[in-house]
């Protein structure tokens, strides 16, 4: 047993002062000291720095770990000139991404504060950095591929995929999951034997959607700038499905859609209806020239996260943050910080339906410690500060080992 002790904890009933949490892998009581210690007379104390706040461990639920030697090569403004930028550089940044690469940046993620992250696979390289790595990782294994005529080779890929994830479970912290490319990027027939496999075996899934205007004509008429790319790329001039049925296929089973930037009220009340949530990437769609998601309209639950270093400058969950604070510049600063802080824990955690993102009793001791500059003159701002002097986190534990 240890007691971890600090001036600030955050819990579901918001910041509480002077308290402490005892803990094994999973978290035991939160108390006084004097009470836990009482309770617990053999377990190890530990003192955290004065001005600490004691988060659960921050949840990113969408990166791209295999696109992480990416600094310049890709295009970044638009999304189309990027796409294209992706085609051309895609074997050189996967030949210069190998396993130092990806754990440099798990490593980045773990000094942020990041506990968990949701891993989007699309050939499995990042498997072994996965495993080895402390976090909790929920591997989304990637379906791609629009042409019938290789459909079923595609398919068969991603289930041996699937199984390679499935065969780490006991092993390591590995959760294996399920994701879709995209509407335009993915069959509809291999799209829904990809969604029965996550729904017959309870996977988390997670699908990119509606991110781009382009992808929007691209689905609505047949046109745009997808258009070119597709005949161009893939000697085809029609897409392959439309926005209802791609959304449809999701119908019974609550997914994680990335983006939905250019998703109608209509369309996100739909997936809000059905169950869904949404993972929000601030600067991968500020960097691509998506636009901005109207969170300020969303009935579903939203997480925060980093999107891969494909349309990112960093992994750091408070470089992510402070992002998306600049970027709703119009959003009341104090509640948003509040939400902000919310959709990397408890929200993020319930999306990936994890039994973490909270402190409270009986969940597993994953913890971010933040160390404050100097006392909070207000106890409401303490989320705000949080995000904005946050470079690096003090110390990380998870599942009751410290890590940083
Ligand atoms: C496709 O298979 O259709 C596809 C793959 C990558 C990007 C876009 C489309
Ligand atoms: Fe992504």
């Amino acid at each position: 047993m240890k007691i971890l002790v600090a001036d600030y904890i955050y819990t579901p009933t918001g910041f509480v002062e002077n308290q402490a949490i005892a803990f094994t892998e999973t978290i035991q009581a939160i108390d006084s000291i004097e009470v836990l210690q009482k309770k617990y007379p053999e377990a190890e104390i530990i003192q955290t720095e004065a001005n600490s706040v004691i988060y659960p461990g921050f949840i990113n639920t969408h990166v791209h770990l295999e696109f992480s030697a990416n600094k310049t090569s890709l295009k970044y403004g638009s999304f189309m000139p990027w796409l294209d930028s992706v085609i051309e550089y895609r074997d050189e940044l996967m030949g210069e991404c190998n396993n130092e690469v990806m754990q440099k940046e798990c490593d980045v993620m773990l000094h942020s504060g990041i506990t968990t992250f949701g891993a989007i696979s699309s050939f499995g390289n990042e498997l072994e950095v996965c495993e080895k790595t402390p976090q909790r990782v929920v591997f989304f294994n990637e379906l791609i591929g629009s042409n019938a005529m290789y459909a079923d080779m595609l398919y068969g890929d991603f289930m041996e995929r699937v199984k390679a994830s499935q065969s780490c479970e006991e092993s390591s912290r590995i959760t294996p999951a399920v994701a879709i490319h995209s509407p335009y990027s993915v069959h509809p027939i291999i799209l829904q034997k990809a969604v029965n496999v996550a729904k017959q075996n309870k996977l988390p899934l997670s699908a990119h959607f509606l991110e781009s205007q382009a992808e929007r004509e691209w689905l609505e008429k047949g046109t745009g700038e997808l258009k070119g790319f597709f005949e161009k790329f893939f000697n085809t001039s029609t897409p392959v499905t439309n926005i209802e049925e791609f959304m449809f296929a999701f119908d019974t089973y609550p997914t994680h859609f990335t983006h939905c930037v250019q998703a109608t009220k209509e369309e996100l009340d739909y997936l809000a209806d059905k169950g869904h949530s949404i993972a929000h990437c601030p600067r991968s769609n500020r960097y691509l020239g998506c636009g901005r998601l109207n969170i300020e309209d969303l009935n579903l639950p939203c997480s925060v996260a980093t999107d891969g270093l494909s349309s990112n400058d960093s992994l750091s969950i408070f470089d992510e943050l402070r992002a998306a604070l600049m970027l709703h510049h119009q959003a009341p600063m104090q509640e948003l910080a509040n939400r902000l802080i919310r959709s990397v824990t408890s929200d993020a955690a319930d999306i990936l339906g994890l039994n973490c993102g909270r402190i409270t009793e009986g969940k597993l001791a994953d913890f971010a410690i933040v160390t404050l500059k100097e006392k909070p003159k207000r106890e409401e701002e303490i989320a705000l500060w949080t995000i904005l002097h946050t470079k690096e986190v003090s110390n990380v534990y998870i599942e009751g080992i410290k890590y940083v």
